[in-house]
């Protein structure tokens, strides 16, 4: 019986503690590549996610190897994404795992990021495998790393790994304790066909390709397949593994991960979760945990100066193909003219596919405000979901407004719990409790407004804490709340990109902050630039740009030819970066700065 040998894993830590480096040694151990080859760590393939250092897009793994017990097992390894706007991602893909390698940083310890991945794991009755990395840090702690899991997870820790996956030392610890500890997948191979999609992404030519683990009966190719979170129907034109690379098979059967194309034209008939069953004799029931993922945070995404619309347009439009998350439709703004509302599930996700614009389709975007959605109850007894400032209705319109809330657990030294306590207390934060992990460690738990967590609220925790805390949320619910819109006025025009809703008692101080930071990056003109930030008709902030100076204009004058027209062309080259809102020329960075407010 095959299934016996098969064992089927994730790799779950904090960023940084090593997950991607291990990933790279058990691929080395097992033979599958050279070290040559090894020179890109082949598990985080994409630019950005290198660049970023955290794992995005999810990548799966076929390894063999030759255990002490003398027999060959089969070992799946399926890669999470490392951040929190992805868990349900992650949620999926532990699905389709028996056990979790859980890696933990020998100096930093647990932090709250292992802990809501080590949560999900538990959630999904996987076996946890702890590991120890790092050893080889002057700073590595590894006695006290075992007790705090032992103290704070419950997990028997004594005879963890402890290996460095930098050195490559001790990794064959790692896989004997893979084959020992996780256990063997089971299911009827011959039973009704349930298959978990866990991943999928498009491909040009075989259509979208899912990453899917089989969890009872078999599937092979030329099945007629049914999704049935979205009762799609296809025909299967390939099956097989991932060994890395994708290998064609004749069936993938309970037990076993692959991927399966199938002629599917788009992600969304491919959802990450759903089931997979036989179209003639369908389960009665798909797998538990499917989600269809919501955006939470939204923003507008505008051409700059030059830059077409319909090449935006294009660019989302085969972004999207593979990011089932990510949402568009057109709207227009008065400042800025037609682009995008784009919807996504966290500030990261929103920056990823910002960069990614920029860089893969070379595209210049001016992205407005981030904003979440807002409940308006209105007079009239209606009630909107409002996703853009913009279309907030005039206050006499409205009986009142909700806004999302979300439960943040933040892990810190206890050193740092008043700063963290003023952080989120200036964040209109509530205090729920504090948890004591260590004498020196804590998780403070609080309930915290959606809207004041999306803009900088994970950075500015960050540099409060030197980089020792860290921060999981998760969305609770809606509550009533005093809002108000902020207008942001330049050369007394309103422009609508800068508009955002803040709590009232919060208006004046960010209309300042805001106001202080574009009269910096906004560059003087031939005339005198009042910048504004106002509620309704009241103005709460002035700030002004100075007129030119003549004698900077002379500078432009005489001189050699060629120095002149290298400075037209750098003028050009920041032209392009610029927006003019009326006659005043904005550089794109301004837009940004209204993200960042301590
Ligand atoms: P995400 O993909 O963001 O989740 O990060 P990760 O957990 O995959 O971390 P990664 O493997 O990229 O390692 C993070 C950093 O730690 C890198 O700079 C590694 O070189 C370093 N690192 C990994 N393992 C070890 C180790 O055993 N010892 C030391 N000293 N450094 C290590």
């Amino acid at each position: 019986d095959k299934q016996k040998f098969i064992r089927n894993f994730s790799i779950i830590a904090h960023i940084d503690h090593g997950k991607s480096t291990l990933a790279d040694r058990l691929i080395e151990k097992t033979g599958l590549l050279t070290s040559r080859e090894m020179q890109e760590q082949i598990l985080d393939n994409m630019d950005l996610e290198r660049e970023r250092g955290i794992t995005i897009k999810l990548q799966t793994i076929r390894l063999v190897y030759k255990a002490k017990d003398g027999n060959e097992y089969i070992l799946n390894l399926i890669d999470t994404p490392g951040h929190v706007d992805f868990n349900y991602e992650v949620s999926r893909s532990l699905a389709a795992c028996e056990g979790a390698v859980l890696v933990v940083d020998a100096a930093q310890g647990i932090e709250a990021q292992t802990l809501a991945n080590v949560y999900l794991a538990v959630d999904q009755d996987l076996e946890i495998v702890p590991v120890i990395n790092k050893i080889d840090l002057p700073s590595a702690r590894p006695d006290e790393i075992k007790e705090e899991i032992e103290d704070v997870i419950g997990l028997e820790a004594h005879d963890a790994p402890l290996i460095s996956a930098k050195d490559g030392l001790n990794i064959e610890d790692v896989l004997e304790a893979i084959v020992e500890k996780v256990p063997a997948p089971t299911g009827d191979k011959d039973g009704t066909l349930r298959a978990l999609i866990f991943d999928s992404y498009y491909d040009s030519y075989k259509g979208v390709v899912a990453y899917i683990r089989v969890k009872e009966g078999t599937v092979r190719k030329g099945d007629k397949i049914k999704m049935m979170a979205t009762n799609a129907n296809f025909e299967v034109t390939e099956v097989g593994i991932l060994a890395p690379g994708q290998v064609p098979m004749e069936k993938l059967s309970a037990g076993d991960v692959g991927y399966l194309a199938a002629s599917i034209k788009e992600v969304k008939n491919c959802r990450v979760g759903d089931t997979i069953t036989s179209k003639e004799h369908p389960a009665e029931e798909p797998l538990p945990g499917y989600k269809k993922v919501v955006s939470m945070v939204y923003c507008g995404m505008y051409p700059a100066e030059g830059e077409d619309y319909n090449n935006i347009r294009d660019a989302l439009e085969k972004l999207q193909v593979n990011d089932a998350a990510l949402t568009f439709e057109p709207e227009t703004s008065v400042a800025l003219g037609f682009g995008f509302r784009c919807g996504f599930l966290g500030l990261l996700h929103m920056e990823i596919i910002q960069e990614r614009l920029e860089r893969e389709f070379d595209l210049n975007i001016i992205a407005t405000s981030p904003s979440v959605i807002y409940n308006i109850y209105k007079t009239d007894g209606t009630m909107m979901k409002l996703q853009n400032p913009t279309n907030m209705p005039s206050p006499a319109e409205i009986e009142y407004m909700e806004e999302p809330v979300v439960k943040a657990s933040i892990m810190t030294p206890t050193d740092y719990v008043g700063a963290i306590m003023e952080l989120c207390q200036n964040r209109r934060g509530e205090f729920m409790n504090m948890e004591y992990i260590e004498t020196t460690r804590v998780i403070l738990h609080y309930r915290l407004p959606l809207n004041e967590v999306i803009y900088d609220f994970f950075d500015a925790i960050k540099s409060k804490t030197k980089g020792y805390a860290s921060l999981d949320y998760e969305l609770e619910g809606y509550q009533r709340s005093n809002l108000v819109k902020l207008d942001i006025l330049i050369n007394s025009e309103l422009v609508d990109a800068f508009s955002m809703i803040v709590h009232e008692d919060k208006a004046y101080e960010r209309g300042r902050t805001i106001a202080e930071k574009l009269k910096d990056v906004i560059p003087r003109h031939m005339f005198v630039v009042p910048i504004q930030a106002a509620v309704g008709s009241k103005i709460i902030a002035r700030e002004t740009v100075k007129a030119m100076r003549k004698d900077v204009l002379a500078k432009c004058y005489g001189g050699d030819i060629s120095r002149k027209k290298k400075l037209l062309a750098k003028q050009k080259e920041g032209k392009k970066r610029m927006r003019q809102i009326g006659s005043v020329d904005v550089p794109q960075e301004a837009f940004l700065t209204v993200l960042k407010f301590d």
